[in-house]
């Protein structure tokens, strides 16, 4: 089959891993980038080693299949339109816009130009995750009593200073939740199911930013289940993020990507393959590996040449923004919010 021609929206930290996953495909190849400040044009080129566009025009007018879209969150919907406008397909970083009701119109706007949506929710592709979603798929926990998800992570002062974006309403939709919290309540939410109701709270305690630095959620899952949230980036030093699934059976627990506690009745525990380090980014953005990114785009790569659909397309990726919404709104209104 031939190769994919890929072209890059944004060339901010992301964009290394996208780099370093797609040089290593024999499916795919990077062909250009698109940078909104022409200032940055030339260091991109160099870093880069492609040809770097400061309009949109220029950039979609390149023999580009498949756009991967990774400039700041808020900014993914006006980026995600021009590509499927020029009858690319999409693969977007998670969140694939800040709102629920502004993904709703990326996932419509798609439809409409017949062009498939991906987002980057990589984490799913995890080997211990994949086993747990197996595990309780199969039913070897009985029925679900309680699944939490806790994203305790830490970012220095720095890290927001130095973004134009990060932690601002308009561009990153919120913060800790939405923007570090949302992997790992998208794992929780693809292994409970739906969400019916939400009670949330969410506060700015220590950085000088628009969107919460902690945040904590109540979940009423549709069967019956109940769980919860907690995230922040004020919470030093930052510890890899856990998962809690408890069914009637026993419970598993994950810790930055792997499985650290495996206790089901009557079966034997489960032996980690690997303790190895999973690469969390309790403390450090950058410590996130690059291997389930590469899993991602060999996955979008597959759905475009078999005309299939991406692992995570557009509804299934709007469902931890929904849940995060919710305990945004509940925590303006200091009631329980309905899905
Ligand atoms: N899937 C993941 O694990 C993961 C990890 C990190 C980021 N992301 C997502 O990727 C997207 C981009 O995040 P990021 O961390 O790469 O953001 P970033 O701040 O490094 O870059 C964002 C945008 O700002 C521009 N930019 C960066 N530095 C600039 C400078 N000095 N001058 C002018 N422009 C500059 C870049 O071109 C880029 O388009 C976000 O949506 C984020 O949520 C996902």
């Amino acid at each position: 089959m031939s190769k994919i021609n890929i072209g890059i929206v944004g060339t901010g930290s992301i964009v290394n891993t996208y780099k370093k996953c797609i040089d290593e495909l024999a499916e795919g190849e990077l062909v250009a980038l698109y940078t909104k400040s022409a200032s940055r044009k030339e260091s991109a080129e160099k870093a880069f080693g492609v040809p770097v566009f400061d309009t949109m025009d220029e950039f979609l007018q390149n023999d580009i299949d498949l756009v991967c879209v990774c400039n700041e969150s808020g900014r993914h919907g006006e980026a995600i339109k021009a590509a499927a406008s020029a009858g690319k397909h999409v693969l977007c970083e998670k969140p694939l816009e800040t709102t629920p009701h502004k993904i709703d119109e990326v996932i419509a706007f798609c439809k409409a130009k017949n062009v498939k949506l991906g987002c980057t929710l990589q984490n799913r592709c995890g080997e211990d995750y994949q086993r747990v979603v197996e595990a309780v798929g199969s039913g070897k926990l009985g029925k679900l009593v309680m699944g939490n998800a806790h994203i305790n992570w830490y970012r220095d002062e720095k890290y927001y200073d130095d973004s134009k974006w990060k932690g601002t309403m308009a561009f990153d939709g919120g913060a800790a939740l939405i923007n570090q919290g949302i992997h790992t309540i998208d794992l929780l939410l693809h292994i409970m199911g739906s969400v019916t109701s939400v009670f949330g709270k969410v506060s700015t305690l220590v950085h000088n930013i628009e969107g919460e630095d902690v945040g904590a959620g109540i979940l009423n899952f549709q069967n019956g289940a109940i769980g919860t949230i907690t995230a922040g980036t004020a919470l030093f030093p930052g510890y890899p993020e856990r998962i809690e699934i408890y069914g009637e059976m026993g419970s598993i627990l994950m810790e930055g990507g792997s499985i650290k506690a495996w206790n089901i009745k009557d079966t034997p525990t489960f032996e980690p393959t690997s303790n190895a380090d999973k690469g969390s980014g309790a403390a450090d953005p950058t410590a996130i590996g690059h291997q389930n990114h590469k899993k991602v785009i060999i996955d979008m790569i597959d759905a475009i040449q078999k005309n299939r659909a991406p692992m995570v397309e557009g509804p299934e990726a709007r469902k931890a923004v929904a849940v995060i919404a919710a305990i945004y709104d509940s925590s303006k209104s200091e009631k329980l919010v309905y899905l």
